[in-house]
């Protein structure tokens, strides 16, 4: 029993420090590759990725946050509302917006336009190291091009680099193009989800990637 609760606490020390040394990165994202930096498009548009900290986006490009926030209130807005949840921008706002928010920010290269964004964290979730997805969204006009799944092999890329266990999303039921889109990209019920049976508006999607 001590053993079983020493071995509990050990684990819980490697997922807490793992966390930690994922957050305390300049740029966790070095380790990606330049083809999963720059990419070309089914339409062939070229496709930057870049991270950033949400603090560092305040500071040198305020102008973002308050695209990303936008974009989620045109693609998501509507879908709150539509369930139990509704929608609360000011709380949105402040998720988006709070100190351990990283951002992978999709660029058209050719005339830097604001193409996608995932807001992304290294957390311990029900005591395992994640890479949790709190965001994935695309402009309207950059939708279907793969960039949603380029943007997710990114963060699957990072999970693995950071030794977290799987990364984690959650979906609003509602969202079936969304419910696809990951299905498509190899996400599946995760275990800590709301069955279907029970009332809850969404479910929790992972995808496992180290250990
Ligand atoms: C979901 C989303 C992020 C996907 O990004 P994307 O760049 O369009 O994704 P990809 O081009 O890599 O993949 C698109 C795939 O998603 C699925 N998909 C896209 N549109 C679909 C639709 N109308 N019906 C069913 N599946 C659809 C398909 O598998 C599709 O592949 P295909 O276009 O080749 O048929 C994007 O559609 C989006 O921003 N939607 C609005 C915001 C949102 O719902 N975000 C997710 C919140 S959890």
């Amino acid at each position: 029993m001590k053993r079983a609760r020493k071995a509990m606490g050990g684990r819980l020390y490697t997922a807490e420090r793992r966390v930690q040394e994922a957050n305390s990165q300049s740029d966790p994202t070095s380790c990606l590759t330049a083809e999963q930096r720059v990419f070309t498009t089914s339409k062939d548009r070229e496709i930057t990725l870049e991270c950033f900290r949400v603090g560092t986006l305040r500071e040198r490009e305020p102008h973002i946050i308050e695209w990303m926030f936008t974009l989620v209130e045109r693609n998501m807005k509507e879908h709150y509302e539509a369930c139990s949840w509704g929608w609360n921008g000011k709380a949105k706002y402040n998720e988006m917006t709070e100190p351990d928010a990283w951002y992978l920010i999709a660029k058209d290269y050719a005339n830097s336009s604001l193409a996608g964004f995932c807001h992304f964290r290294f957390v311990v979730d029900y005591g395992v190291e994640v890479v949790y997805c709190y965001e994935l969204q695309v402009e309207a006009l950059y939708r279907s091009e793969q960039i949603g799944r380029r943007v997710m092999a990114a963060l699957e890329a990072l999970s693995l680099q950071w030794k977290m266990k799987k990364v984690v999303l959650t979906v609003l039921r509602l969202n079936q193009r969304a419910i696809n889109f990951y299905m498509d990209c190899g996400y599946t019920y995760d275990e800590t989800s709301p069955a279907r049976e029970e009332p809850e508006p969404h479910y929790i999607f992972s995808k496992p990637t180290f250990g």
